[in-house]
């Protein structure tokens, strides 16, 4: 997401300013800016769009000083554009400030200041916190800043100078990542280790709460409440390359691993005194909703998969019928579309060609448009009525891993928030159904705990070695089969084919013979017993059968050769936590194969072409 990167030496930080956000750029961003205190005042750059734009715009506003923040932006609150880039200040621009989070009380924090006469120049959260350092200014950079991070809720890394006491760089941390990179008669922040590696591997990491002041020959660490800090440094001892991963070997391991952060940011700020509210960001009323007669959701891929989930759930909390399609069929079939349809357009880069051209043949035919996107400002996004954004952070690998769960925990709150408009359902039933959602950030991580991991990855090198491989599930767990199939299609070329479990006596049983290895799934209670008999039938023309359930369900274990267990959930939910180990089984396919984990051939990660 964004980055920060700060200097204070003897430098030019211009130059190193850039040089350290070029190494965030994996992070994904959609403008970059930078603060730089001259000798006498801060000049500002801003810039949407790629480093390459703001260094353009550099050539004619040269920054010179040696003194300055630097940021690259993913836009949350507000578009992508050059107001909305960091560094924000205050009307007398005595103070920069770059940041990484959100403010969730921002926008009441913005309508006090602006009854005190403060005037706004972006749709950012970001500017609140540059009106409060001048509206708080007691003429000490370091209490100033104390008060005004008392005020805020959230999550934060700030960098922040400020032309009054031009001899510090002060950066606080809660809940966002922040380093403070320590060298010779010059110091640094970032977000993250990269953007610092060139100029030192000695770090201090900063903790929740905690505070920084940085002159060019010294680095005092205190808590915000002003309580002085002993901290030794940290010796960064690994390559810049392996730090834009996290340690991880590739991005799609690491995105996997994100996924409890990824489903709790979605959740963030959405679920209040047990009900869903998406009334900040959907105008949809009660009304509106008793007039839609049918509801399309439309996508591609693996957001297509998040779709199936979709008809799944608004059928079943809603009770309004639901369509799902492939996006680059929509059009051709001829829908029936009016104003009395809501068309949800799924898409994780909010770019892609053939979902953005269904979306437009929909608006075209007079139906209001829902768009659940992971970027802010992308076309789809433009082009919507209602945007849901899925907290999931830039996703690199191109097989899409966190997207998808956040994608199906958006479609869960907008279940459950018609129903609740509606009241479709019980406000018990509703209220068992929140509780659970709540629930599963700390189920998925368990899924990634190093023992249930290895587990499938001992399952994957072994069953890799088969030319083709069959997935099955009834109900959700169909959709979810769809979705491991491709992950290991895409991954591994491995061929696979995902079938709902009662249909394969149709035809494809035909393919089963000795040793076909076959993952079931079997999350869905009522639909146990049934998927139970399918794989007896596979088992019966000797298939080896890895099954995919919850703790609790005895039969699948009794008849499939080896078992994945996940937590026990509502199987409403259950998908959430399938596909991780499916996820993992592709990855570890994948590199058993020794192919591309994050650069499958053939693909590409944003497909703008019909
Ligand atoms: C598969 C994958 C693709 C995308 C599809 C839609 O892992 O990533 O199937 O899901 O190309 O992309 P978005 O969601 O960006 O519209």
């Amino acid at each position: 997401m964004c980055g920060i990167v700060g200097y204070i030496g003897s430098q030019e930080a211009q130059s190193i300013l850039l040089d350290g956000l070029s190494k965030l750029e994996y992070r994904g961003y959609d403008s970059a800016g930078l603060a730089i205190y001259n000798g006498e005042n801060i000049g500002f750059c801003k810039s949407q769009g790629r480093l390459a734009d703001l260094k353009q715009k550099l050539e004619t506003c040269l920054l010179p000083g040696n003194l300055g923040i630097g940021h690259t932006r993913w836009a949350t609150h507000g578009k992508p554009s050059d107001e909305n880039a960091h560094p924000h200040t205050d009307e007398q621009k005595m103070f920069a400030v770059v940041h990484n989070g959100i403010i969730e009380n921002y926008a009441e924090l913005k309508e006090e200041l602006i009854a005190k006469g403060h005037v706004f120049t972006s749709e950012t959260d970001t500017e609140v916190i540059a009106k409060l350092l001048s509206d708080h200014w007691d003429g000490s950079l370091v209490s100033t800043v104390q008060k005004v991070v008392q005020e805020l809720r959230g999550a934060y890394a700030l960098g922040i100078i400020s032309e009054y006491e031009p001899d510090k760089l002060v950066a606080v941390r809660l809940a966002s990542p922040l380093v403070i990179g320590v060298g010779k008669g010059e110091n640094m922040i970032a977000s993250d280790i990269p953007a610092i590696l060139k100029y030192t591997r000695d770090v201090y990491l900063l903790d929740d709460g905690d505070m920084a002041v940085l002159t060019p020959d010294h680095v005092q660490l205190m808590r915000v409440d002003g309580t002085p800090i002993e901290r030794e440094t940290i010796q960064i001892t690994w390559d810049v390359k392996q730090a834009e991963k996290d340690g991880y070997d590739h991005f799609m391991l690491k995105e996997i691993n994100e996924q409890p952060r990824a489903i709790r940011d979605t959740l963030a700020g959405r679920i209040k005194k047990g009900r869903v509210d998406l009334s900040n960001e959907l105008s949809i009323s009660k009304e509106d909703l008793k007039n839609f007669e049918r509801i399309h959701f439309v996508a591609c891929g693996t957001a297509y998969h998040a779709g199936m989930i979709g008809k799944y759930v608004l059928e079943k909390l809603v009770r309004i019928p639901v369509e799902v399609d492939v996006a680059s069929e929509y059009r051709y079939r001829e829908p029936i579309v009016n104003e009395r349809t809501l068309f949800v357009a799924i898409s994780q880069s909010g770019e892609t060609a053939d979902t953005l051209a269904a979306l437009k043949e929909a608006k075209r035919q007079g139906a209001r448009i829902l768009a659940i996107t992971n970027v802010v400002g992308s076309s789809v996004a433009r082009e919507a009525d209602e945007v849901i954004i899925t907290w999931a952070g830039p996703e690199i690998a191109v097989a899409s891993t966190k997207a998808y769960t956040s994608q199906l925990i958006a479609v869960y709150l907008l279940g459950i928030y018609f129903a609740q408009m509606l009241e479709t359902q019980s406000e018990q039933q509703l209220q068992t159904w929140v509780e659970e959602l709540l629930q599963l950030p700390d189920k998925a991580a368990s899924l990634l705990q190093p023992e249930q991991v290895e587990k499938v990855e001992s399952y994957a090198r072994e069953m890799s070695k088969h030319s083709s491989l069959f997935f099955i599930g009834r109900g959700l767990d169909y959709a979810v089969a769809l979705e491991g199939s491709l992950k290991l299609k895409e991954i591994s070329y491995i061929h696979s084919e995902a079938y709902a479990a009662g249909e394969l006596k149709h035809g494809t049983l035909a393919l089963i013979e000795e040793d076909v290895p076959v993952i079931a799934l079997s999350t869905q209670k009522v639909l146990a017993e049934k998927t139970v008999s399918n794989v007896q039938e596979v088992k019966a023309r000797g298939a080896y059968v890895l099954g995919v359930t919850n703790e609790a369900d005895a039969e699948l274990s009794k008849t499939a050769d080896e078992l994945i267990s996940i937590p026990a959930t509502l199987d409403l939910f259950a998908p959430v936590l399938a596909v991780i180990p499916l996820q993992l089984f592709a990855y570890y396919a994948c590199l058993q194969r020794g192919f591309d984990v994050d650069k499958p051939r053939n693909l590409a990660k944003s497909v703008t072409v019909e």
